[in-house]
């Protein structure tokens, strides 16, 4: 019995068959078109809840229209009440069975889905990534590649000759976030002093967009988070051009002078220079992201100059101050910042 339960997704309709969806992920957080495994298991169990819900919500509102139209005043009723029934032991142990055993079967099968999901074996050849969640941005650290990133996840494309699994571990420098790519896994949890472990197998390249998915304060709605999948190749290039130290471009000497006389240096790292602030996020190949401030605005020269000028204006709240820039200086700056590739 026990073991038909657990298996009940196997035994479920058509609707209910694993089914994987082609073409690139898509512009919005969608929930309904899962392209990586553990968000295939999450959509199974998901459409298999809606499915015994609108099963129930069918069956007790048509029973109540019935009642509603079968049994409406009439004229020339007489104002009698209609007979009144008490205590039938058949009818209250089935309302009573019937929804602990539907319950239990939904309890089963969210377990099953959930251990599965959880304990699945880490492959050696796994790339794993370190996401640590700060207000209001996501940190991102390839231990094994000995490279960093922010905001912007990427990682290889799963294929069906060769599958390509992320293995992410996640944690928190501040209060609790949630780590949640509709497309790609269920939520999980970044919180302070705990290290939480999740994985996703993307099946499509391209962008994925998530958001994190726990209040965490005044930009927890602008702390958004994008995956990029990218074939194989395409990513080996992605590893070796974040591998480079900083550009050093002699047009932006007078800019890269005043971020490291500024405070700027003591929030961001840039690889290969004195900069190791871990405040902010890592500046080294700004350039290669689409977005500023965790999906706040997108990185075009005009964005970039703004955000600089002062960040309160788009993300208001953020940890990053207006540093009260002079024209001249933000120029500078900004001259230095769009060298950082
Ligand atoms: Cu981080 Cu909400």
């Amino acid at each position: 019995m026990l073991r038909h339960l657990l298996r009940a997704p196997a035994l479920a309709p058509a609707l209910l068959a694993h089914r994987t969806y082609a073409g690139a992920p898509d512009q919005v957080t969608n929930i309904f078109k899962p392209l990586s495994t553990p968000a295939e298991s999450v959509h199974r169990i998901a459409l298999l809840t809606l499915a015994v819900c609108a099963v129930i919500f069918v069956i007790v509102a048509g029973l109540l229209i019935y009642a509603i139209v079968r049994f409406r005043r009439r004229p020339g009723d007489d104002a009698s009440e209609p007979p009144q029934i008490y205590g039938s032991n058949q009818i209250e142990l089935a309302w009573t069975v019937l929804p602990i055993l539907i319950v239990v079967v939904l309890i089963l099968v969210t377990a099953r889905t959930i251990a599965d999901v959880e304990n699945y074996p880490q492959p050696p050849d796994a790339l794993k990534v370190t996401v640590v969640g700060h207000q209001w941005w996501w940190e991102i650290h390839y231990p094994d590649l000995g490279i960093g990133a922010a905001n912007e996840l990427h990682v290889p494309v799963s294929e069906s000759g060769k599958r390509r699994l992320t293995f992410l571990t996640l944690e928190s420098a501040d209060v609790a976030h949630s780590f949640w790519v509709p497309q790609l896994a269920g939520k999980t949890d970044l919180i302070p002093n705990r290290v939480n472990r999740m994985w996703i197998e993307p099946k499509q390249a391209g962008a994925y967009l998530g958001n994190c998915a726990e209040y965490c304060g005044t930009q927890h709605a602008k702390m958004r988070l994008r995956v990029i999948a990218h074939p194989p190749e395409e990513f080996a290039r992605w590893v070796a051009s974040q591998r480079r130290p900083a550009a050093e471009d002699q047009k932006a000497s007078a800019g890269r002078d005043l971020f490291f006389s500024t405070s700027c240096v003591n929030c961001h790292a840039i690889q290969g220079t004195s900069a190791k602030g871990t405040f902010g996020p890592d500046l080294t190949h700004l350039m290669s992201r689409e977005t500023l401030g965790a999906g706040a605005a997108p990185n075009t020269p005009e964005k970039l100059r703004a955000w600089v000028r002062n960040p309160q204006a788009i993300k208001e709240g953020c940890l990053m101050p207006d540093m009260q820039l002079s024209d001249q200086e933000l120029d500078q700056i900004v001259t230095y910042l769009s060298t950082l590739k």
